[in-house]
């Protein structure tokens, strides 16, 4: 339901197109019962330890997406973003971790497909823009094919600085420096 979802996500409610936003609700809902978690706040980010829940970095992604995007036509006032696309996207681009993980590790289907496949999958069933299909497909360093959407590199970049704020990034340079 879309107002449970926005409790936890409150950038929903910045999205325009509430109808396309309700929707993006629906896949959430959906790929829930296809997973092994009771419950999604018990959806980790990563399997790596301490990586954090994986609805706090989709919260903080779509609210990093959103400052880097009023900052950025803010001070190129000429640029236009479509604001829709890139929270839309921020929103859905990991949320087939629910299928990828399981509270055993990683599930098949996380091992047979490239992650987030199963989300622009999803994305695109569920009536996405293609738009918000193609930066879910291209945000994960798995693929090599380069991000088309400039809304699209903004999530790619946050998600990333994100993403090293939520695992345990201190431990990765103390590793990388002893
Ligand atoms: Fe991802």
């Amino acid at each position: 339901m879309k107002e449970a979802w926005q409790t936890l996500f409150p950038d929903i409610g910045e999205i325009k197109n509430q109808k396309l936003a309700k929707v993006a609700c629906g896949v959430w809902d959906e790929m829930l019962p296809q997973s092994e978690w009771a419950d999604v706040q018990s959806v980790p980010f990563s399997l790596a330890p301490g990586s954090g829940s994986l609805v706090a970095h989709t919260r903080a992604t779509m609210r990093a997406c959103l400052r880097i995007a009023r900052a950025l036509t803010g001070v190129y006032p000429g640029r236009v973003l479509d604001l829709d696309v890139l929270l839309l996207s921020a929103l859905l681009h990991d949320v087939s971790k629910i299928v990828e993980y399981s509270p055993n590790g990683r599930t098949e289907a996380g091992n047979l497909y490239q992650h987030a496949f199963l989300a622009a999958h999803a994305a695109l069933n569920a009536g996405m823009p293609e738009a918000v299909v193609s930066i879910i497909m291209l945000h994960t360093p798995q693929t090599n094919v380069p991000m088309k959407f400039l809304e699209g590199v903004i999530l790619k970049h946050a998600e990333g600085g994100i993403a090293a704020s939520g695992t345990d990034y201190q431990r990765q340079i103390d590793e990388a420096m002893a």
